[in-house]
Formats: C-alpha cells, sequence, structure tokens
C-alpha cells in the first residue's frame, strides 16, 4: 500500500448521517469543495450509509470512504456487527481501529485493537488506529506511557510489512466532542512520542513519514494552526464534518509545511 502524501482529511461520522442526510451532505459538499491533487479526503459513515455514499459520490472518486468498525472475528455468531472483508467487499479502502468511544463504550482494549488491525490488514483496507489519553492520565505526566502501551499493543501481532501499512491518529480523549483543543505544540510533543515509537516498532525513515493525524475539536477557525504544527500530518473530524460548510472549510485549508 502507497502512503498517501500531502495532508489528510478524515471526516469520522460517528452514528450521525444516515442514508438520507448522507446523500444531502454530498450534494452540498461536492459543490463547496472540488478535487484538490495535493491532499487526501476521506470519509467513516456509519456503515448503513456507505452504500449512498458511494452512489452520492459518484464520479468524485477523490472523496474516499471507510469503515468505522470491524469486528475482530472473521466471520459468524456476531449480531450487529462487520467483518473487515464485508467492508472490502462493499468497495471501502480504510478502516479506523481504536477510537477511544470504542475503546470506552464498547470494551476494545489494546489486544482486541491488534486483532481488528490483522483482519483490516488482510481485507486489504488501510487502517487509522487512533490513539490518546484522558485527562487524568495527562494530569499524572503520563502520557509517554500511554502512547506506548497503546502503539505497542496494537501492533504486537503484526509483521515489519504490516505495520508499515498503519497510518495513525493522535486524538486526546479530553479534546474530543468538549470544544477543548490541544495546543499545536501539545499535538507536536505526542507526535514525537509516536514517532518515536514507531521508529522502534518499525524503523527510522518509516517513522519520519508515516503521516499521523490530529483529532479533537479541530473547527475551520484552529485548521491552519494545526496543519502548520511540525509533525501534524492531517486531521481526524467529528462534529465539524457533520455540516458540508464547515468540514470544506476544513477541506479547503492551505496545506501546512510539513
Ligand atoms: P471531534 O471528534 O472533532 O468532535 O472532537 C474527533 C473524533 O472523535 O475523531
Amino acid at each position: 500500500m502507497t502512503i498517501p502524501t500531502g495532508p489528510i482529511f478524515a471526516a469520522n461520522w460517528k452514528m450521525n448521517l444516515g442514508p438520507d442526510g448522507t446523500r444531502s451532505f454530498l450534494e452540498s459538499f461536492k459543490n463547496r469543495y472540488s478535487p484538490h491533487d495535493d491532499r487526501t479526503v476521506v470519509f467513516f459513515p456509519p456503515a448503513i450509509s456507505i452504500s449512498a455514499f458511494q452512489a452520492t459520490a459518484g464520479e468524485r472518486d477523490d472523496l474516499e470512504v471507510g469503515v468505522q468498525d470491524v469486528h475482530e472475528e472473521a466471520e459468524g455468531a456476531h449480531t450487529g456487527s462487520v467483518s473487515a472483508a464485508m467492508a472490502a467487499e462493499a468497495g471501502v479502502g480504510w478502516g479506523l481501529a481504536g477510537h477511544s468511544e470504542r475503546r470506552r463504550e464498547f470494551g476494545d482494549d489494546d489486544d482486541r485493537v491488534a486483532r481488528k488491525l490483522v483482519r483490516l490488514l488482510d481485507a486489504g483496507l488501510r487502517p487509522l488506529l487512533c490513539l490518546g489519553e484522558t485527562l487524568g492520565e495527562r494530569e499524572e505526566d503520563r502520557l509517554y506511557e500511554v502512547l506506548s502501551r497503546q502503539i505497542g499493543g496494537a501492533l504486537s501481532g503484526l509483521d515489519a510489512e504490516s505495520r508499515r501499512a498503519i497510518l495513525y491518529a493522535y486524538e486526546p480523549v479530553w479534546a474530543i466532542g468538549t470544544g477543548l483543543t490541544a495546543e499545536p505544540a501539545d499535538a507536536t510533543e505526542a507526535h514525537g512520542i509516536l514517532r518515536k515509537r514507531i521508529a522502534h516498532l518499525t524503523d527510522e525513515p518509516h517513522a519520519r513519514e508515516v503521516p499521523i493525524l490530529y483529532g479533537g475539536s479541530v473547527k475551520p477557525d484552529n485548521i491552519e494552526a494545526l496543519l502548520d504544527a511540525d509533525g501534524v500530518d492531517g486531521v481526524l473530524v467529528g462534529g465539524a464534518s457533520l455540516d458540508p460548510s464547515s468540514w470544506a472549510a476544513i477541506c479547503n485549508a492551505s496545506a501546512g509545511s510539513d
């Protein structure tokens, strides 16, 4: 899998926008954002809306699509779940793993996240691995320890080549959906820690290049500062990606220098 170059703008719609909402969002968004070849734009709609997304995106193949979650097993009696192979069959290219809401609400621990990464990679999907500390962990100065544990656990079952296929999103839990945003310097620090751990788990050249997105209350008015921060290669956006005009304002931002 080739690593995308240029910033990545990823929309995580969570449990918002069914098929009708998806169609009207995209009709509006397509008029506000024209294809740019210097960046990647990817949407993570609810699974039930993926086919409406693809039908409405139509010829706009610059608008990529991913699945918010897959089950850690390949198939079977897991009511309500979607497998990575089914998501691939449905034509998506990406999959989230390790989002803090999955960790908190559904018990996705490091071991389960590791198994989901294996499924995503086996199905040929590009994993976007989410990591981040809670406010309590930050206040106890445990940023390094938490990020190291999460990334080490998630990548533990993977060989060197598979590890190189993963992209990352640093999302401090205290900044998600709260209106609190990490300062660009905080993002740079956390991304630096992740690159150190990635170098240890893969190699230095890969760690320097691999995209690490920032997520947590990204908005049109803070996108430029975040993209300009050292080590930030894109954003993963929840709330502000639900409105076509604010998401278009974010995706149209001028690209940062790194
Ligand atoms: P937010 O969510 O932009 O609403 O803070 C980000 C995320 O959870 O990915």
